[in-house]
C-alpha cells in the first residue's frame, strides 16, 4: 500500500479543521471577567454625584481585554459614554451595534476622517479652529451639526487648544453654526502621583488652570456643554476632580492608580491570564535552562514548560522575576522567556501534569499576581502590561 503525502491527506480530509475549531483554551488565553467590570464600574460611581457621569474609556482594545465585551458590561454597570483613541476602533464598536455617545481621545485632522467620524456618530476631540472649521463644513454639507468636544491643554503638551489662546478661540468658535459644543475637556498628567493633594503639585494647578479657563469663556451661560477632567487617579482622588463626567479606564478593569491604599475600594480584576503546562521534563542539578543559560538549577529539579512567551505579551524582562501560581500555591518562572514558551519549577508538586492550567495573571485561593506586580518588576506600568497582550491570546468570556 502507498502511503499518502501530508499534502494529499488536506485534499481527501472530509472534515478540515478551521481556526475556530480549535479550542480557545487549547495553549494560553485571556478570560475577561464581565461581571467584575460591572461591578467595577457600579462601585466607582457610587462615588459620583447621581448628575455625574461616567465614560468608560476601552480605547486599545479595552485595554488588551477586549472592547466589545468590555463596552456591554461597562453599560450594564452605568457607563454613559464610551471613550476610544481611533477612527477605526469607534467605528468597530458602532459596527457591533453600540448606541451610546463614543468620544474619540486621539486626533483627526483630515476631512475624510472627520466625515467617516460624523456619519458613525463619533464624537471627535478637537484641538484647533482649522479642525473646527472642516467640521463646521461637513455639518454645512449634511446640513446638519456635528457634535464634538474641545480640548484644551492645561499641562500634558499633548492634544489641545493652548491655554493662553484658548478663551479667544472659543470666541470664535461659537460662531460656528454647524457644529454643537458637546464637551469641554482637559486631561491630567500626573494625578498618580502621591503629592496630587497637595495645592502646589501639578495635579490641582492643572485643575486650577482649567477652572480659569472655564470662567473666563462664562461657562455657566452654556448648560449643555459637559465639563470633564478626571481619568482613574483623578477621578479617585476626589469630587473636585469630577466635572460632569470622568474618563474612567484602568480603575474599571479593577486596578487603582493610586499607591495609596483606599480600604474602601475593592476593585475586581477582569482579567485572567491562563496557560497551559505544554511539557514536563526532570533535568539533574547544575543544568543549564533557556537561552543564554542564564538559569543553572541548583539542584535535582522538575521543569514544566508553558506555552507562552513574549510573541504573547510577557515582557522578555520578567525572566526569572516571574512566578505562576497552581492550585493556591506560587511556583518560579526560571530561565530566560523565550518567544513561544517559559519554564517554571515545579519540583515540589507532585499534582502539576502535562495539561494542568496554570495561573500567570489573576488570583487561586489567597493568591493574586495583578499587572501591577509585573509593571513594578519590569520597570513600566500596569496600562503597558495590559496594553501588550497580543491577538494570538484568545479572549475568552467568563459570565
Ligand atoms: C484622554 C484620556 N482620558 C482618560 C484616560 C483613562 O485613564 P486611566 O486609565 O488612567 O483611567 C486616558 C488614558 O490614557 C486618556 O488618554
Amino acid at each position: 500500500m502507498q502511503i499518502r503525502q501530508s499534502n494529499q491527506r488536506l485534499n481527501f480530509d472530509k472534515n478540515p479543521t478551521f481556526e475556530k475549531d480549535i479550542n480557545p483554551k487549547q495553549r494560553a488565553w485571556i478570560e475577561v471577567r464581565g461581571k467584575a467590570l460591572e461591578t467595577n464600574v457600579r462601585q466607582l460611581r457610587s462615588r459620583l454625584n447621581k448628575s455625574c457621569q461616567f465614560m468608560a474609556v476601552v480605547k486599545a482594545d479595552g485595554y488588551g481585554h477586549d472592547a466589545k465585551v468590555v463596552s456591554e458590561f461597562a453599560i450594564k454597570g452605568g457607563a454613559s459614554h464610551l471613550g476610544v483613541a481611533t477612527l477605526k476602533e469607534g467605528v468597530k464598536l458602532r459596527s457591533s451595534g453600540v448606541k451610546i455617545p463614543i468620544l474619540i481621545l486621539g486626533n483627526l485632522y483630515t476631512k475624510k476622517d472627520l466625515t467617516i467620524s460624523f456619519k458613525n456618530d463619533l464624537m471627535p476631540t478637537i484641538s484647533s479652529i482649522r479642525e473646527c472649521l472642516i467640521c463646521n463644513n461637513i455639518g454645512k454639507h449634511f446640513d446638519l451639526k456635528f457634535s464634538l468636544h474641545l480640548k484644551v491643554d492645561t499641562g500634558m503638551s499633548r492634544l489641545g487648544f493652548e491655554s493662553n489662546k484658548f478663551v479667544q478661540q472659543f470666541d470664535r468658535i461659537k460662531s460656528f453654526e454647524n457644529i454643537t459644543i458637546e464637551g469641554i475637556y482637559s486631561h491630567l498628567s500626573s494625578a498618580d502621583e502621591h503629592n496630587s493633594l497637595n495645592p502646589e503639585s501639578s495635579t490641582q494647578l492643572q485643575r486650577q488652570k482649567f477652572l480659569e479657563l472655564l470662567k473666563q469663556i462664562n461657562i455657566d451661560r452654556y448648560h449643555n456643554i459637559k465639563i470633564h477632567l478626571a481619568n482613574s487617579a483623578g477621578m479617585l482622588l476626589n469630587k473636585d476632580f469630577h466635572f460632569h463626567m470622568v474618563r474612567v479606564g484602568l480603575s474599571m478593569y479593577g486596578y487603582s492608580p493610586l499607591t495609596k491604599i483606599d480600604k474602601n475600594l475593592s476593585l475586581k480584576p477582569a482579567l485572567f491570564l491562563k496557560v497551559k503546562v505544554a511539557f514536563i521534563r526532570i533535568i539533574d542539578k547544575g543544568v543549564s535552562v533557556s537561552y543564554g543559560g542564564k538559569f543553572i538549577s541548583s539542584r535535582k529539579t522538575k521543569l514544566a514548560v508553558l506555552s507562552i512567551g513574549y510573541a504573547d505579551g510577557v515582557p522578555r524582562n520578567l525572566s526569572g522575576k516571574l512566578n505562576v501560581i497552581h492550585n493556591k500555591k506560587l511556583y518560579p518562572q526560571v530561565g530566560s522567556i523565550t518567544m513561544d514558551q517559559m519554564m517554571v519549577d515545579i519540583t515540589d508538586s507532585n499534582e502539576i501534569k502535562i495539561g494542568s492550567t496554570m495561573v500567570l495573571l489573576g488570583s487561586d485561593g489567597d493568591k493574586t499576581i495583578s499587572p501591577i506586580d509585573w509593571a513594578r518588576k519590569s520597570n513600566t506600568i500596569p496600562w503597558e502590561i495590559l496594553c501588550s497582550f497580543k491577538n494570538r491570546l484568545p479572549r475568552v468570556q467568563i459570565d
